[in-house]
């Protein structure tokens, strides 16, 4: 599939934005990377995860001529969308933890951001934090085993509603009334953080405002494209493609067929 909108990231949080993306284009076509056999990339160190980064966008670029590339990943974003901008000639759109829509919603002026320890720790968000840290409190979260839990179907366990209530409900103590999931694995879980924090907390993600700014990006050439056709999604894991197609099936409540994906250099 020629011409496609590539998307990754290290396994299904990526899935949160695409599905972002397919509702805001309808007619596109997308193919879908999870890195799943190198997830989680929160507590891998960053040379691995723009390693990996680079080789899947190279992998991606020579087998499906992709038209753009959406870093689906906080970690991922943090670790190597600069790189991947100076290596790629097309648009790459990557993620960042939304603090500035949730800076300035915030009434009590306490925001907190759930994000990976790597995302927290990283340059580029360090430099978000102190872009915004005169206007709010921010309170920021490592929710480590969070990604882990998706990847392995354990969304709904005693463990991980255990997890995620020490994760939230801290920060909702110290009177945080807006929660940034800075993590694409995390909206997975926004039903249960909702069941904890009630309904007078902001929660904010990022597919949204992502798709747009994917839909800017490519308007030229989705012109150009078959207008009038359906869209349709590819899906690639560099894991096990029935396990992984197993699981985000059952997350997307439809079929889902993932298919091995092996990233390689292209030759000198
Ligand atoms: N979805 C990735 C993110 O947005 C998760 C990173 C991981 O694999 O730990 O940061």
């Amino acid at each position: 599939m020629n011409n496609a909108i590539g998307i990754f990231d290290s396994g299904l949080g990526g899935l949160t934005v695409l599905h972002e993306l397919q509702a805001a284009m309808q007619h596109e076509y997308f193919v879908y990377v999870a890195d799943s056999a190198y997830a989680p990339y929160g507590n891998k160190d960053g040379e691995t995860v723009l390693q990996r980064s680079l080789l899947i966008a190279e992998t991606l670029t020579q087998t499906h001529q992709i038209k753009a590339l959406v870093v689906a990943c906080n970690t991922a974003t943090a670790a190597a969308v600069h790189q991947l901008r100076e290596i790629l000639d097309i648009p790459v759109i990557g993620m960042e933890p939304a603090l500035k829509p949730a800076v300035e919603q915030s009434e009590s002026g306490i925001v907190g951001i759930l994000a990976t320890e790597n995302t927290l720790q990283s340059d580029k968000f360090s430099n978000l934090l102190d872009a915004h840290q005169h206007q709010a409190r921010i309170l920021t979260q490592p929710c480590a085993g969070l990604v882990e839990a998706v990847e392995q179907g354990e969304l709904h366990s005693g463990k991980t509603k255990d997890l995620l209530a020490s994760y939230v409900l801290p920060l909702m103590d110290e009177g945080v009334d807006t929660l940034v999931l800075g993590c694409t694995h995390y909206p997975w879980f926004e039903p249960m953080i909702r069941e904890l924090v009630g309904d007078d907390i902001a929660i904010i993600s990022t597919g949204k405002a992502v798709a747009k700014q994917v839909q800017k990006q490519t308007q030229k050439q989705i012109q150009s494209h078959t207008i009038n056709k359906q869209g349709q999604t590819m899906f690639y894991t560099t894991g096990d493609a029935e396990q992984i197609s197993q699981l985000a099936s059952s997350l997307l409540q439809s079929n889902i067929v993932f298919q091995p994906f092996s990233p390689q250099h292209s030759e000198p």
